[in-house]
């Protein structure tokens, strides 16, 4: 009896390892990675000790953030929506790039000087930066080189001519959660920082010692020139200006040449290569700053050098200075798959996922720097077993113990696969089943089983030792789960009916439902399309006005793609509202003068910087109320009425990109005033929509804070805090802001279908007593980057294409897939259809879907009556596994049976 007991032991517990995989402990399947290492590096710097340390210390590797934006692949690679923040940090650092380069070249006379924007404008604008783009960056710098500032504000003190040696604000956004008037102690994200770097206790940035500077290196000091053709560009821009309401001064547009960042070839595919006008730092600490890791976009500020000479053979155009936008190192999504077409190299934390051999590793946006970004779909010619609907999520395997992970995360082989039919379907070509697969099939299920009954532990004391040693078994098991039971166990997660979006918006019954598509929105579709194709530049004139539009929906999703455009003209916007509300003219500071008006040529260089700096901003607009835009009197003035200066009747720069045949397609920039149009754009049903929302009632407008902090003196001996401290002002939010649905701009200068955002802006009424309405400021965003959604929608998604998708939605159902046309997306067929849970993908050709183009196109085959396989893309019901004979069940089962008949 004692040797069969133990016999009888014996096989239980060899079963129980057969049931519940490998006997590796908890997190022994875990070994140290990249993201480890760069997570150590992280934590061992703090606000403390980050001054002793090393400068390679506070720095991570470039690759620790993958698929930067690079300047000239933005229109020829697609930038997918996990790299927005950065091609916004990108673009933002260009916007500001373009616009000092215009300004102090533009306004480069001397007469010129006292027009410059002024110290509060650099602020402001830095401010704006910050305020307008919450989620998407939270620094914005200009930083100059020595001796390159001429500052405008120092007039009393400091000779016309005379330079200081660094000037450098900075705005950083605050955490102001402990500040005594915020009684929530939550962050608001609506303070904002700001200091000038180039003073007080370290001041020399220039320095090779500073050690958080990355971005002064790459560009500057900028002394011998010897790169100059590579580093400098000339832009040139036209712009027509109206003095008068209804005319132009010149009919002509007047060219303005100006120096500003370099232009790159297309074929500049290095990343670091001096000829992109944007450089990426890489991730650093910024010790004593805002004491984050945070990551810098930086691009030049170019400017003739010295500004004031006589001898103009001795000037050339030099950076002068670089605007500089951060984001939190944090908040970068990282790719945790391994390297592929989408996931170039370099990505240092390629292959941190840890998805089976039978899955493959998809990206999930919106992680940042954390574990579990990722994904694990079934690969070609796999699907997902029983218990498991869809993919199996990166957080579930990442807090899975070994023992979970080597039983559920695997995929089960489709067998039978066929081979895709060219035209029609011809043959099937079979493959024989293999009968390993229906064990591990098995052992999966056991295992499954298994578990539970183990961890319920419900075995009280009995003398059996069989059940004792099962018992110690289960007990090792039941510590695994305790040890986690903050967390559901995966087991648990896995057997709710649980249901996981995979984009935006879905719901259970779109991924369920049998009769998704709906014929009628199908042909609206077809008519929407048609009509954004047949409409163009050259017979736009001769259409109906309501041809020029389509409707609302059709436009749906463009708040969500296109906010950073969106967050282009609300930074404006804050930036105006900032100004306006805060800049007196007549106030002056002891040793600094202040800001004085708005100058035309400001604004056109905001909105030139605009349209410059994103490809997909087509044109971009401030319009002024009616007689709320107030000039400087002229100079040497002597007309009384012109002592206080003159309010414009209208004033309205708009910019806009501009192909032309004369050159050669190049792509030039033109702005003018819609003041000297003939009609007004105060009538136009944009503008008075915006008016009358925001004309009497301000509610819903936000307070932002800014805390001015300036130098002491030229030098910059220390930093003070500004006479007004803090700033405060009220502007819009994004949500104020409005779009437009999608229209064909047929004006002679955009001509395209674009959909436009607008955001008002606030000034106070002259007395300074309450906030007044002052305009509005616009973007013109191109449709075609615009996606369309062609899978189902609820019903209360205003959506013109939802539920037109021609999957074959009994055995598929529909996900987004962008497609891989950079510049033209507004097309169908952006969506593809996976095989629903229980059935699998029949073709044997490395895919596991169907991509949407092709069921379009053959749908579109079929309606015109030619041959077609539109029936044969379907999913087919799943095999499900054939008991066969295992000689492994087989041999053990009739053991115990001999066993159990003998006893
Ligand atoms: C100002 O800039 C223009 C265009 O760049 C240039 O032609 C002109 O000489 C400059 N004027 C002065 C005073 O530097
Ligand atoms: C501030 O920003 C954080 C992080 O972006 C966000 O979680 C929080 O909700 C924001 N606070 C407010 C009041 O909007
Ligand atoms: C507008 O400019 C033109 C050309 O410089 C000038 O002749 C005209 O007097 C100006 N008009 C006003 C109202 O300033
Ligand atoms: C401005 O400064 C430069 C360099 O210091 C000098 O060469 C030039 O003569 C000065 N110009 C004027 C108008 O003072
Ligand atoms: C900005 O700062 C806030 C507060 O510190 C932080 O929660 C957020 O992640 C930061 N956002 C970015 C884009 O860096
Ligand atoms: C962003 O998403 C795309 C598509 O989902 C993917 O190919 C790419 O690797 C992702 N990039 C990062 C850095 O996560
Ligand atoms: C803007 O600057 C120019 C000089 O470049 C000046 O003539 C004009 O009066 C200024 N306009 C305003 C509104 O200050
Ligand atoms: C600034 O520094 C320079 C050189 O270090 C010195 O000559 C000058 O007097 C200083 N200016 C002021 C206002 O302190």
């Amino acid at each position: 009896m004692g040797f069969l007991r133990c016999a009888f032991t014996c096989v239980i517990l060899a079963l129980f390892f057969v049931w519940t995989g490998s006997g590796r402990s908890v997190f022994e399947w875990m070994r140290p990675d990249n993201f480890d290492e760069i997570m150590d590096k992280l934590s061992s710097v703090t606000e403390e000790n980050c001054r002793s340390k090393p400068k390679h210390e506070l720095e991570l590797p470039g690759a620790s953030v993958s698929q930067k934006p690079r300047y000239n692949m933005l229109l020829t690679s697609v930038i997918y929506s996990n790299r927005s923040q950065l091609l916004h940090l990108h673009n933002m650092a260009l916007n500001r790039a373009h616009y000092y380069s215009f300004i102090y070249q533009r306004l480069n006379r001397s007469v010129d000087f006292n027009y410059q924007p002024g110290l509060m404008y650099l602020y402001m604008s830095a401010t704006a930066d910050v305020t307008a783009s919450e989620g998407f960056l939270n620094g914005s710098a200009i930083f100059f080189d020595n001796h390159c500032y001429y500052p405008n504000w120092y007039n009393k003190i400091l000779d016309f001519n005379k330079t200081t040696p660094l000037f450098g604000p900075r705005a950083w956004r605050e955490d102001d959660y402990a500040e005594t008037t915020n009684y929530l102690r939550e962050p608001t994200n609506r303070t904002v920082d700001i200091h000038d770097y180039g003073a007080g206790w370290n001041k020399n940035y220039s320095n090779q010692a500073y050690k958080t500077a990355p971005w002064y290196s790459p560009w500057m000091p900028d002394i011998t020139g010897e790169q100059d053709s590579l580093t400098k560009f000339t832009y040139v821009v036209g712009i027509k200006f109206s003095n008068k309401t209804g005319t132009f001064i010149d009919n002509e547009f007047v060219a303005i040449p100006y120096f500003g960042p370099p232009q790159p070839g297309i074929n500049d595919r290095e990343e670091n290569s001096p000829s992109l006008p944007v450089q990426w730092s890489k991730p650093y600490f910024d010790c004593g700053r805002s004491n984050k890791w945070i990551v810098t976009a930086s691009a030049p500020v170019v400017e003739y050098m010295p500004r004031y000479s006589p001898f103009i053979h001795l000037r050339r155009p030099r950076t002068v200075a670089v605007s500089a936008m951060d984001i939190e190192f944090e908040r970068i999504d990282i790719n945790p798959c391994p390297i592929s077409d989408g996931n170039p190299e370099p990505n240092y934390f390629a292959g941190t996922a840890r998805c089976k051999p039978t899955t493959m590793c998809e990206v999930i946006p919106g992680y940042g720097f954390r574990r579990g970004g990722y994904q694990c779909v079934c690969k070609p010619g796999y699907y997902y077993p029983w218990w498991h609907d869809g993919p199996f999520l990166g957080i579930e395997i990442e807090q899975a113990t070994g023992t979970e992970y080597d039983a559920w995360f695997d995929c089960l082989a489709v067998e039978e696969q066929m081979v895709p039919p060219n035209e029609m379907p011809s043959f099937v070509e079979r493959k024989k089943r293999s009968s390993s697969l229906q064990d591990r099939f098995i052992d999966v299920i056991s295992a499954a089983d298994s578990s539970p009954r183990v961890s319920m532990g419900k075995l009280s004391t009995t003398e059996n030792a069989g059940k004792r040693q099962k018992r110690s078994a289960s007990k090792k098991v039941n510590k695994l789960v305790a040890k986690r039971s903050a967390f559901k166990t995966v087991k648990q997660r896995m057997q709710e009916r649980r249901f996981i979006p995979r984009y935006p918006g879905e719901k259970r019954f779109m991924r369920h439902k049998r009769d998704l598509f709906d014929q009628e929105m199908y042909s609206r579709m077809e008519k929407i399309l048609y009509r954004k194709q047949t409409t163009n530049k050259e017979n736009c004139m001769t259409k109906p006005d309501y041809e020029l539009y389509l409707p609302g929906d059709a436009g749906y999703g463009a708040d969500k793609r296109f906010e950073a455009e969106a967050r282009t003209a609300l930074r404006l916007a804050h930036f105006l509202c900032d100004f306006l509300q805060n800049i007196d003219e007549y106030e002056d500071f002891g040793s600094v003068r202040g800001d004085k008006r708005l100058n035309e040529t400001h604004i056109f260089g905001e909105v030139l910087a605009n349209v410059m700096s994103n490809f997909k901003i087509l044109g971009s607009g401030v319009f002024f109320d009616r007689y709320k835009f107030r000039m400087s009197p002229p100079i040497n003035n002597t007309d009384p009425r012109f002592v206080h200066g003159i309010t414009r009747e209208y004033f309205g720069p708009f910019a806009y990109t501009y192909m032309s045949a004369d050159t050669d397609g190049l792509e030039k920039f033109r702005a003018l005033d819609y003041a000297g149009l003939k009609s007004p754009y105060t009538q136009k049903r944009w503008f008075r929509d915006m008016k009358a929302r925001w004309q009497t009632n301000f509610e819903g407008l936000k307070q932002y804070t800014a805390k001015p902090m300036v130098r002491s003196d030229p030098n910059g001996t220390s930093l003070v805090r500004w006479e007004h401290y803090p700033l405060k002002y009220f502007a819009p939010k994004y949500e104020h802001g409005e779009w437009l649905r999608p229209t064909f701009k047929c004006d002679g200068m955009v001509d395209e279908w674009v959909v436009t955002y607008i955001a008002p802006f606030f000034g106070t009424n002259a007395l300074k007593t309450r906030l007044e309405f002052h305009g509005v400021v616009t973007v013109d965003v191109k449709l075609d980057f615009l996606e369309i959604h062609q899978c189902p929608g609820d019903y209360s998604v205003a959506n013109a294409f939802k539920n037109t998708a021609r999957c074959h939605f009994k055995s598929q159902y529909c996900i987004p897939l962008p497609l891989q046309t950079p510049t033209q997306r507004y097309l169908r067929g952006g969506y593809k259809c996976e095989c629903r849970q229980g059935y699998e993908y029949p073709f044997n050709d490395l895919s596991w879907f169907f991509d949407g183009q092709m069921m379009e196109e053959e749908y579109n085959k079929m309606l015109r009556g030619e041959p077609n396989r539109y029936d044969t893309l379907k999913c087919r019901i799943a095999g499900a596994a054939s008991i066969t004979l295992s000689w492994v069940l087989l041999s053990i089962s009739s053991f115990i049976y001999l066993l159990w008949t003998r006893i």
